[in-house]
C-alpha cells in the first residue's frame, strides 16, 4: 500500500499527491526511508545508545504554556486538546514525547507545568492499558546559579517526581551552561550511571561543544545519544555550521526542533492571517508572503529525508497529532528534496538561539 501510494507520489508530484491523499495541507513524515540507524519499521535507535525512538517524536512544549504559546493563557479546553494530542499520537504508534523541566514555568502566571501534565496523561492512559510504554524525553536548565555535577542529578530527581516515573529514557542538556559544562556532562553520565535514565543527549550544541561532550561521555563508556537542535526548511543552519556532519560522524542522532517552523510551514497562517502573540514577531506577514512558495510541502519529509534526523513536531490537538502520525510510510523522490531545499534557498532564514553559534 505505501509503495503504491509512493508511486502515485513521485508520478504526480509534490502537491498534486497531497490533493490526492487529504484533499488538504498535509505535513506528511516518513518511516520507510532506509536509515543508517533504523532497527525496525519506524524505529530508529538514539545515537549509539540502546535507546529506540519512533522516526518522528511529539514536542510538548506548549502543553501547559503560558509565556510563548496558548496566547498566555492555560484553560481546561487547552488542557483537553494536549490530553487528546497525547492520545492519539500512541494511538497512532508514536510514543516518543518530549518535554522540559522549564515548559510551563511556574514563573509564568496561570501556567502549568508540562511535565506534570505529561506525568497526568500517561497514568491515566496506564490505567487502562498497563503495557502501555511512552519513550519520555524531558532536559535539564544549565540556569546560572545551578553549578556542579549533582545540580543535574537533583533537578532529574525534580523532573521525576513531576513525571511520576522512576527513570526517564532520555536526559538532555536543555542548552550550554554559562560558566562551563564539564560539570554538567558529568551529571548526566552520572544519571546514567545512577539507573535515572536510559540515554543522555544535549540540545542547542555547536560542533565544538558537541565533540568535547562526545569525549567526556565516552571515556565513561556512555554514548551521547543526540544533540536537539533547531532544523527545518526554513532554518538549515546545523548544515551550515557543522552541527548535522558532526552528528553524522559521531554517530550521535540530531532531533530537530520546531520543524515545521512552529506552524509558518503548514498554510495555516498566510500574510493576511498572521500567528498572533510572540511567534506573530518572527512569522511576520512581510515573512510569511516569502515562505507561501514552501507551505503545504511535506516538511516533515523533507527532514527525515536528510537520514539521521528525528523530528519532533509541536501537537497541541490530537487532529494536529494525528496528522503528524497519519502521514507515516511516505518518501520523497530525490528530485523532490532537491526541489524543496532549492525553493528554500531563496528563503532568509528566521533568527535562531545564539548560544548554538558558540
Ligand atoms: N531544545 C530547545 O531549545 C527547543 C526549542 C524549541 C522547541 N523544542 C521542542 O521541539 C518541539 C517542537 O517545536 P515547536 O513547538 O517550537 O515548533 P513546531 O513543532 O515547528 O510547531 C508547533 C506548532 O505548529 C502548529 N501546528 C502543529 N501541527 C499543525 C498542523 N497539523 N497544522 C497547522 N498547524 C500546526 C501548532 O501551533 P498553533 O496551532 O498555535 O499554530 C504547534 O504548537 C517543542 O514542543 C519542544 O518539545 C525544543
Amino acid at each position: 500500500m505505501a509503495m503504491q501510494l509512493n508511486g502515485v507520489w513521485c508520478l504526480h508530484g509534490q502537491n498534486g499527491c497531497q490533493r490526492m491523499k487529504h484533499g488538504k495541507n498535509v505535513i506528511r513524515a516518513v518511516t520507510s526511508f532506509q536509515n543508517n540507524n533504523a532497527i525496525s519499521e519506524g524505529k530508529v535507535k538514539l545515537g549509539g545508545s540502546d535507546l529506540e525512538v519512533t522516526q518522528l517524536g511529539i514536542g510538548a512544549w506548549s502543553w501547559g504554556d503560558t509565556s510563548y504559546w496558548n496566547n498566555f493563557q492555560w484553560d481546561d479546553r487547552k488542557l483537553k486538546a494536549a490530553k487528546e494530542a497525547f492520545n492519539t499520537s500512541l494511538d497512532t504508534g508514536i510514543n516518543f514525547i518530549d518535554t522540559a523541566e522549564v515548559y510551563g514555568s511556574s514563573l509564568s502566571l496561570g501556567a502549568i507545568n508540562s511535565e506534570t501534565l505529561l506525568g497526568r496523561f500517561i497514568k491515566e492512559r496506564k490505567q487502562k492499558d498497563p503495557t502501555l510504554e511512552v519513550v519520555v524525553a524531558t532536559k535539564f536548565a544549565a540556569l546560572p546559579w545551578r553549578l556542579g555535577r549533582e545540580s543535574v542529578v537533583k533537578a532529574l530527581k525534580d523532573s521525576l517526581d513531576r513525571l511520576g516515573l522512576s527513570s526517564v529514557e532520555l536526559y538532555q542538556l536543555h542548552w550550554p551552561g554559562v560558566w562551563g559544562n564539564e560539570g554538567y556532562i558529568d551529571g548526566l553520565g552520572d544519571a546514567v550511571e545512577k539507573g535515572l535514565v536510559k540515554a543522555v543527549g544535549v540540545s542547542n550544541y555547536s560542533e565544538k561543544r558537541l565533540r568535547s561532550a562526545y569525549q567526556q561521555l565516552k571515556k565513561r563508556g556512555i554514548p551521547l545519544a543526540s544533540n536537539q537542535v533547531n532544523y527545518s526548511l526554513i532554518y538549515r543552519l546545523p548544515e551550515e555550521n557543522g552541527v548535522k556532519a558532526t552528528c553524522d560522524e559521531l554517530g550521535i542522532s540530531l532531533i530537530a526542533y520546531s520543524p515545521i517552523g512552529q506552524g509558518s510551514l503548514t498554510g495555516k497562517y498566510t500574510p493576511e492571517n498572521p500567528p498572533s502573540g510572540p511567534r506573530g514577531r518572527i512569522y511576520t506577514p512581510e515573512y510569511l508572503a516569502q515562505l507561501q512558495p514552501l507551505v503545504k510541502r511535506v516538511v516533515l519529509n523533507w527532514l527525515i529525508a536528510q537520514k539521521n534526523v528525528v523530528p519532533i513536531p509541536g501537537a497541541k490537538n490530537g487532529e494536529q497529532a494525528a496528522e503528524f502520525a497519519g502521514a507515516l510510510g511516505w518518501q520523497l523522490s530525490n528530485e523532490e528534496i532537491e526541489e524543496m531545499r532549492s525553493l528554500a534557498k531563496a528563503i532568509k532564514p528566521i533568527i535562531g538561539f545564539p548560544v548554538e553559534k558558540f
